[in-house]
């Protein structure tokens, strides 16, 4: 057998992409309808084809023809759809049903599974796909269309990403069954990731020397916060922001990050102190794009157009699937595939 093909849905800026060639596959194409986010893919992934549109206005046709794949033949549809309709904070921890046009999309993303029939499936979503309609009728639909359903919660720290980020994995074979893949056994900490970079702002990598503007009031906070995994909370109340002290939640903002344990999950917001636990363990400021991207397992190496900015760059890694992450779930379809064929 060559390299098994992958197609990846929902392609954003290729974490999922990289991890699936990581672990062998050849990934034909790629589609999202974010021209920033694609215009980042190209640049890491110049050989994979990439489409700009809506996966819900898609048939299997038109990825047929885009990608010179085949009905049937397809080895892996891989994909992860908008997951903001599921999340523990828009579902307020799941005590309500949103609706979200988002949510539709894991319908579109079925659709296309049923009409193209690849051999294998892989779906990663947040946790709270679980409480949703949405999750049974997709494990049903697979069922009934005859591929066996492996599915689990899992947490990247456990795959070897210096990270703590729960997700929803799903992988589906066409009369066959995939193995859920092996923890490591060991944890990668934020120091192992991140602990060897050349100081920010003097490296000669734009990724990692953008800086930041902060208010004098804001520095200020930042220098205070205990190193190595310290809280706001350890300031008391009178030293805290207005702000902070009407909110009793939200703990981890202006937190920062621990040396020794892996990172909380990098968000969309990991630029800003203000969204989480973002702070560098020792120095006064937040991690840095580079930073973020290695907390995420993307290689050194990867590419930014930091003309777009830090902000818009750090939405496309937080919205990532985190490459080791999906190349120990390639591995486990790739196995699946060859003995079964
Ligand atoms: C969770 S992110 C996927 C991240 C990607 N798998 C990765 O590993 O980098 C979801 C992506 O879906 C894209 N998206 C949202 N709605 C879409 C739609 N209707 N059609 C195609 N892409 C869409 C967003 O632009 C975003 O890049």
């Amino acid at each position: 057998m060559g390299k098994p093909r992958a197609v990846d849905l929902f392609c954003g800026c290729g974490g999922l992409t990289s991890g699936l060639r990581q672990a062998g596959f050849w990934v034909r194409g790629g589609v999202d309808l974010d021209p920033v986010a694609l215009e980042c893919f190209k640049l890491n992934h110049p050989r994979t084809k990439v489409m700009l549109g809506d996966v819900g206005k898609l048939d299997a046709a038109d990825i047929e023809r885009e990608f010179g794949v085949q009905r049937g033949e397809l080895d892996l549809l891989a994909g992860c759809p908008p997951c903001q309709g599921f999340s523990a904070l828009t579902t307020l921890n799941y005590s309500r049903t949103v609706v979200d046009p988002r949510n539709q999309l894991v319908g579109h993303y079925l659709r296309l599974a049923l009409s193209l029939r690849p051999k294998a499936i892989l779906m990663e979503n947040v946790p709270g796909l679980k409480h949703h309609a949405e999750f049974e009728n997709l494990l049903g639909s697979l069922k009934r269309g005859g591929y066996h359903v492996t599915w689990a919660l899992m947490d990247a720290k456990d795959f070897g990403v210096p990270q703590r980020r729960r997700r929803v994995i799903v992988m589906a074979g066409r009369g066959f069954t995939i193995d859920l893949p092996q923890e490591m056994g060991k944890v990668v900490s934020v120091r192992e990731a991140i602990g060897n970079l050349p100081s920010a702002g003097t490296s000669g990598d734009p990724a990692h020397d953008h800086g930041e503007s902060r208010s004098s009031r804001i520095r200020d906070l930042i220098g205070r916060i205990p190193v190595d995994g310290g809280s706001r909370v350890a300031l008391g109340e009178e030293t805290q922001l207005e702000c902070h002290r009407r909110v009793d939640g939200f703990k981890d903002v202006f937190g920062r990050m621990a040396w020794d344990r892996p990172a909380p999950t990098i968000t969309c917001g990991s630029m800003n102190p203000s969204k989480g636990r973002f702070l560098h363990p020792t120095e006064n400021r937040s991690i840095t794009l580079r930073e973020a991207a290695l907390l995420q397992s993307f290689p050194a190496g990867y590419k930014f157009k930091m003309n777009r900015g830090k902000y818009a760059n750090a939405r496309l890694v937080g919205n990532a699937i985190p490459p080791a992450f999906a190349r120990v779930q390639g591995k486990s379809i790739r196995a699946a595939l060859l003995s079964s064929s």
